[in-house]
């Protein structure tokens, strides 16, 4: 028996929260992989019945089960994630882009996987005023691009195909943090000689996602490039309410999706749930690589395959040209479990 902590979130995160438990209930009945799903608040909701957007009970409800998943949060966003990732030591962000038939891709031979360095950068949220200017301080520690590189070229060693890393930064700009960056990413590809290695300015790497984005095999960089790069290659293969992502570190890992509460179309029941169900499906591998339960590696394939089985047969939400509302697509999906 698993314990699955989730947060709801703000905007669409409740209804996309609704979608997962639905299709985690049926995974409870209809397979021998059993949990049980706690729901957190969290995000904007959370300040304001609480008075703080990470709730100790929130935090200690977390630390309690063996994983998280996250619905997107609101303008809160920075202080939970991001605390989250910091404080449960999630090192690396996992974005996958890949084209799946059927979708709306820009090309039909995307495969690639942005490694996000997760826990340093501008995102350690250490600013302040100097006079009539404005500081933020951006921490690149030798440590942590070791450790993330090292992430990423394992990755590579398991994948099929090109088995090429990117490192991507802008060490012609910022000499000393990216520059560290980038030797500590050249240092790591002298131990993995079979996977191929390649540096690429931000800029460019920007322009190569929509240009070639079928050269990418597995990109590693930092915080905030990789959260920017991770909106345009989720874009690049059909759009965000496709994109799922995992944050993993030694021990614990959180799983929602690259989207944020999207409050444009919030309460509307439009929204594709498939974002944080195919995150789902990615915490399902991690389960079962964590407690070799091949069971599980069984229940994220077979979700993975209804959502684009859906696809295949136009069965699909709104944003990706289709007509099915946000639990239609759902009751579409816990029929074919
Ligand atoms: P967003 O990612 O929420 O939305 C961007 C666009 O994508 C919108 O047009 C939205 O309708 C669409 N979209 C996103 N998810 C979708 C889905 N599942 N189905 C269909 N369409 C979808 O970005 P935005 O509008 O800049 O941010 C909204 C809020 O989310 C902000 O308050 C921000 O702070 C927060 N945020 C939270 C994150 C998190 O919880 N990890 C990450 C990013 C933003």
């Amino acid at each position: 028996m698993y314990k699955i902590s989730l947060i709801t979130g703000d905007g669409i995160g409740p209804e996309l929260s609704e979608s997962a438990i639905s299709v985690l209930n049926t995974i409870n009945d209809k397979t021998d992989v059993k949990f049980e799903i706690t729901k957190l608040l969290a995000g904007d909701i959370a300040l304001k019945e609480k008075g703080k957007a990470l709730p100790d009970e929130t935090l200690a409800a977390i630390k309690n089960s063996d994983v998280c998943l996250k619905a997107p949060v609101g303008e809160s966003a920075a202080d939970v994630i991001v605390v989250l990732r910091r404080m449960l030591d999630l090192y690396a962000n996992i974005r996958p882009a890949k084209s799946y038939p059927h979708m709306p891709a820009l090309r039909d031979d995307i495969d690639m996987v942005i490694v996000r360095e997760n826990t340093e950068d501008l995102y350690t949220g250490k600013e302040f005023s100097l006079g009539n200017a404005s500081v933020a301080l951006r921490i690149i520690s030798e440590n942590a691009s070791k450790r993330i590189a090292k992430y990423a070229f394992e990755i590579a060693k398991q994948r099929d195909g090109m088995r090429k890393v990117t490192c991507v930064h802008k060490s012609n700009v910022m000499r000393i943090t990216d520059g560290m960056f980038a030797k500590a990413c050249a240092d790591v590809a002298k131990d993995y000689p079979d996977i191929t290695f390649e540096q690429m300015y931000v800029d460019a790497c920007a322009m190569n996602l929509i240009r070639q984005p079928h050269q990418f095999d597995v990109v590693v960089t930092t915080n905030l490039f990789g959260d920017i790069l991770s909106d345009e290659s989720s874009q690049v293969v059909g759009g965000l309410g496709m994109a799922p992502a995992a944050n993993i570190g030694d021990k614990f890992a959180l799983f929602e999706p690259v989207h944020g509460a999207a409050f444009d179309i919030a309460g509307q029941n439009i929204a594709n749930p498939s974002s944080f169900l195919l995150s789902i499906k990615m915490m399902f591998d991690w389960l079962a690589a964590k407690h070799n339960d091949s069971k599980c590696t069984e229940i994220g394939q077979k979700l993975e395959s209804i959502i684009f089985g859906l696809v295949k047969d136009g069965i699909k939400t709104k944003d990706i040209g289709g007509d099915k509302t946000t639990a239609e697509f759902t009751a579409e999906i816990t029929n074919r479990f």
